[in-house]
C-alpha cells in the first residue's frame, strides 16, 4: 500500500463513514471522489441528528417547556461551536442559512436594500471573478440588474490562477463589494486573499469570501481573512444538507437591513410597521433548520477532534500524489493548477477528446464516483474552451489506493474508447 508522509489514519476514520463500505455494480466497492459536491457523513453526525429528533425535537426560541428549551440550547449551542470553529469574535456574527448560495444571496440583498454608505446603485460597481461557482455570480448579476451597478470581474490565467494584473482597474473608488472564492470548486485553486482584501480596503469596498470549498479542508479564521462576510455550507464539511453559514462583521449586521421577513426576526410588529431583533436573528426569519444546525455542530466537533491542520496536511499529500499520478495518464490535461502548491484537494481534467460524461459513466461502472460537467462554474469551462471536465475531489477519508483506482479506471476508459 502506498504510504505518504502526513496521511491521517484513514483506516480508523473510514470506520466512522458507513457509506464508504457500500458496493455498487455487482460488488464493486465505492471509491467516492466527489466530496467537493458533498462530503459523506460520519456516524457521529448521523447519531446527533437521530438523537435530536428522538429526544429533543421542538421549535426554538418559543416554548417554555423542557424539550423546547433543550432544542433552543442545542440550536444556539451549534452557533457557539461554529463561531469557535471560524474564530468569530462574537457568536452573534454567525447567521444560519440553508446553504452557501443563500448566504451569498443574503449579502447581495442586504446591500441591495441598504442605505448609504452601503447602498449599491447605478454609480457603483460590484466585483467578482470568472472562477466563481454560479452562486457567487448570479446573485451579483441580479443585484446589478436591479440597481444598475456595473458588474466587473477578474479573469483567469492559463494555469488556472486569478489574473490580478489589472487589480487597480478592476477594484476602484466606485467598488462597493468584492466577492470571490477562497478555493475554486472546479480547479481547486487557492486564491491570494491578502492582495485582494488590501486593495478593497484601500478603496473602502466591502469584501465577501465564498469559503464553501475551504471551510471543510483548512483552518478558517475569519479574523485573519479580514473580510466583511464569509459564506460556507454544512454539507461539504461532513454535516447535513440544508444548513449554511454567513459570518458577517457585527457592526455591518447591525446596520444592514434584513432580506426575509417573518417570525423570529422581529422585535415588535403592528399593522403599520415592525422593528427587528438584533443579529443574528434579524436574518433568520421563520423556523430555522434546527436539526441541521445541530448536525453541523456535531460535524464541527468531529472535524475539530481530528484537527483542521491534520486534515489539510492529509489532503495536501493526497492531492500531490493525485497530480503526479494523473499526469502519467496519456492525453490527460489538468484544467487549473497542475501542481500541488496553493491548491485544494479538487482536480479537474479532460482526457483526450473523450466526453467527460462518458468518462464518468465508465468510471461509475468500476465503482468510482466523480463529478462531470461544468460544476456550476460554467465561465471557467468557457475560459478554457471546453464544454465540461471530469472532477475528482478528495477529503479526510480519501486514500492513495483510491487515487490508484482512479488512474487504473482512466486507463480502462482509454482502452474502452480505443
Ligand atoms: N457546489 C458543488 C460542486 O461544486 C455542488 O460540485
Amino acid at each position: 500500500m502506498t504510504q505518504l508522509p502526513g496521511l491521517l489514519d484513514t483506516e480508523a476514520i473510514r470506520k466512522d463513514f458507513p457509506i464508504l463500505d457500500r458496493t455498487v455494480h455487482d460488488g464493486k466497492k465505492i471509491v467516492y471522489l466527489d466530496s467537493a459536491a458533498t462530503s459523506q457523513k460520519p456516524r457521529q453526525v448521523l447519531d446527533a441528528l437521530n438523537e435530536y429528533y428522538e429526544r429533543h425535537n421542538a421549535n426554538v426560541h418559543r416554548g417554555v417547556y423542557t424539550i423546547a428549551e433543550e432544542a433552543t440550547a442545542l440550536y444556539e449551542g451549534a452557533r457557539d461551536k461554529v463561531a469557535a470553529f471560524i474564530n468569530a469574535p462574537s457568536r452573534n456574527e454567525v447567521i444560519f442559512t440553508k446553504n452557501a448560495s443563500e448566504s451569498l444571496n443574503l449579502v447581495a440583498n442586504m446591500l441591495g436594500w441598504a442605505d448609504e454608505p452601503y447602498r449599491v446603485d447605478h454609480e457603483t460597481e460590484i466585483v467578482t471573478t470568472e472562477m466563481e461557482h454560479h452562486s457567487n455570480i448570479v446573485p451579483w448579476q441580479l443585484l446589478s440588474q436591479r440597481t444598475g451597478a456595473k458588474l466587473k470581474w477578474f479573469g483567469i490565467t492559463d494555469d488556472g490562477r486569478l489574473d490580478l494584473s489589472n487589480i487597480d482597474e478592476i477594484i476602484t473608488e466606485k467598488t462597493k463589494i468584492v466577492s470571490f472564492t477562497l478555493v475554486s470548486n472546479i480547479m481547486g485553486t487557492h486564491n491570494p486573499v491578502e492582495k485582494i482584501v488590501r486593495r478593497a480596503q484601500e478603496v473602502g469596498a466591502l469584501v465577501c469570501i465564498d469559503a464553501s470549498q475551504a471551510a471543510p479542508h483548512m483552518v478558517l479564521d475569519v479574523q485573519a481573512l479580514q473580510a466583511d462576510f464569509v459564506a460556507f455550507t454544512g454539507h461539504k464539511m461532513v454535516g447535513p444538507t440544508g444548513i449554511g453559514v454567513l459570518w458577517g462583521r457585527q457592526e455591518l449586521l447591525e446596520d444592514l437591513p434584513p432580506f426575509l421577513g417573518g417570525g423570529e426576526m422581529i422585535e415588535t410588529v403592528s399593522m403599520h410597521s415592525s422593528t427587528y431583533a438584533p443579529a443574528p436573528h434579524k436574518f433568520e426569519a421563520g423556523t430555522p433548520p434546527i436539526a441541521q444546525a445541530v448536525g453541523l455542530g456535531a460535524a464541527v466537533d468531529y472535524l475539530s477532534a481530528i484537527g483542521m491542520e491534520n486534515i489539510h496536511r492529509h489532503e495536501q499529500a493526497i492531492t500531490a500524489y493525485a497530480v503526479k499520478r494523473l499526469l502519467e495518464v496519456p492525453d490527460l490535461r489538468i484544467i487549473g493548477p497542475a501542481t500541488a502548491e496553493d491548491r485544494g484537494a479538487t482536480i479537474s481534467f479532460t482526457l483526450g477528446d473523450i466526453h467527460p460524461h462518458d468518462v464518468g459513466q465508465v468510471l461509475d461502472e468500476q465503482g468510482i464516483a466523480v463529478r462531470v460537467g461544468h460544476h456550476c462554474a460554467r465561465p471557467v469551462c468557457l475560459r478554457f474552451g471546453i464544454p465540461a471536465t471530469t472532477r475528482a475531489s478528495f477529503y479526510l477519508y480519501s486514500t492513495p489506493a483510491e487515487v490508484d483506482a482512479l488512474v487504473d479506471g482512466l486507463e480502462h476508459v482509454r482502452n474502452f474508447f480505443g
